[in-house]
């Protein structure tokens, strides 16, 4: 009978088969460890050569690291960790013999690693990110659909920027000139939301973004939630009701996975609670008070996002920002028209931003001169004041990034790591 690895609990004492590959090799004298991987989880088999044939036994000495195989044995508890199970293996056929295995249990470089992407992805590390990278997507989904959320998908070819016109990518595009892969597409959810009231899309965006940091894909996965009659503060909560679900999501769910992350789970759970709010005003005195040289007006760069949570057990929202430094379609706060009612949303432990979100300008001539003020080109947004034209209602909405999650929840240092083939500025390939 074919058992998958983490069903195993179940099956104890019976005989079975586990279909994969092997993990990893331990030998000590007579008896043979074999650690084998089949995709869902781990598990140690054990040959004996007392009481192996010689076949077996001889498959179990020439088995080489990755090798496709089918071992059948006896299910056993492993006689010291609980809800850890072992295979006494009887039978071990070998599907493909695999060649010299290029990642061996030793220091590889990044380098090296990312040239070996396909293959590294099989590393019990890389296996624990995708499938809390899994996680987060299901838990950002029943979350959304729990709170009235549909999905409706944007466009990845757009005429216009969303996101400011110095990190688009253009692609030639038959007769109609250059097209744009998308940056987000939030502009598109606003449409949507006037039929359908809250939705959100999920898909990959793009930035050509020069930034060679820890956080930066040019090609990465955003869920943008938008929703009808929902104002700034209601925005906050619904962003707060869903970075903490993911959160609690993932504690439960995900719970092997975080120890081989060595996640410091303790840190994670204290996420879940009120997250604090400062203004952008506040944030920036905070950081001059704690050593910062920035200046009102200035961008927060990772330093400083580093340096306003670092004491910090929940997320921050850092709010109303000037306008000038943010994107055309936010709308002015009323209290102060130099200032937009958004908020960007800092991670604890180092993860940074993990959400832009902000109310809309639902004027159609305020939105009208920030377009033209901000030099972009009308012809290409009158849909989008069309919007503001036929039954213009307030509305808010935000984008989560989810390699920026992934890496926060996973507690990785490098966002390379948070999705299976990575583009950066320097990585095309695999
Ligand atoms: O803050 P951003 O630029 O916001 C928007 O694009 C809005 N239109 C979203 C909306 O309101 N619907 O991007 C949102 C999030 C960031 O907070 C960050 O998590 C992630 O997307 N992000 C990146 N992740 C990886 N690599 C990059 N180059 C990223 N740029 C943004
Ligand atoms: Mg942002």
């Amino acid at each position: 009978m074919n058992i998958l690895t983490k069903d195993l609990s179940g099956h104890v004492g019976e005989t079975i088969t586990i279909k994969g590959w092997l993990y990893n090799k331990r030998s000590s004298g007579p008896i043979s460890f074999l650690e084998l991987r089949d995709g869902y989880g781990f598990v140690q088999g054990v040959v004996v050569q007392k009481d192996a044939s010689e076949a077996v036994w001889q498959a179990a000495e020439s088995v080489t690291q990755e090798s496709s195989v089918e071992a059948t044995g006896v299910v056993t508890k492993h006689p010291k960790k609980e809800n850890v199970f072992e295979l006494q293996i009887k039978d071990l056929k070998i599907l493909q013999l695999a060649h010299d295995y290029p990642i061996a249990n030793k220091e590889h470089g990044p380098d090296f690693l990312m040239d070996n992407r396909h293959l590294w992805l099989r590393s019990s590390k890389q296996w624990a990110i995708m499938r809390v990278r899994d996680a987060i997507i299901t838990a950002i989904n029943e979350y959304l659909h729990q709170e009235n959320f549909i999905r409706v998908d944007s466009p990845i070819f757009t005429p216009n920027a969303c996101e400011g016109t110095t990190t688009l990518f253009p692609v030639p595009y038959f007769d109609l000139g250059t097209a744009y892969l998308s940056q987000s597409g939030q502009l598109y959810s606003e449409a949507a939301i006037m039929s359908v009231g809250r939705c959100y899309d999920f898909g990959p965006v793009f930035r050509a973004e020069k930034s060679k940091t820890k956080r930066h894909l040019t090609e990465f996965w955003m869920m943008d939630a938008e929703a009808a009659f929902v104002e700034h503060d209601e925005n906050l909560k619904i962003q707060e009701g869903l970075v903490r679900y993911i959160v609690r999501y993932c504690l439960e769910r995900c719970k092997e996975e975080l120890i081989i992350l060595e996640r410091n789970t303790e840190r994670l759970k204290k996420a879940d609670a009120p997250f604090t709010r400062y203004t952008y005003d506040e944030a920036i005195k905070k950081l001059n008070a704690m050593g910062s040289d920035i200046k009102y007006g200035d961008d927060l760069g990772n330093d400083d996002e580093g340096l306003l949570t670092k004491d910090s057990e929940v997320p921050v929202f850092i709010e109303k920002w000037p306008k000038t430094i943010k994107p055309f379609y936010m709308k002015r706060d009323v209290n102060n028209p130099d200032l937009v009612c958004n908020d960007d949303l800092i991670a604890t432990d180092g993860g940074g931003e993990l959400i832009g979100g902000s109310q809309r300008e639902d004027d159609a001539e305020l939105l009208f001169e920030r377009i033209k003020v901000e030099g972009l080109n009308v012809e290409d947004y009158q849909w989008y004041l069309d919007l503001r034209k036929y039954g213009s209602v307030p509305h808010s909405g935000f984008g989560i990034g989810l390699e920026r999650t992934v890496r926060w929840i996973c507690g990785v240092e490098h966002v390379r790591e948070t999705i299976a083939f990575p583009r950066t500025i320097g990585r095309l390939k695999p």
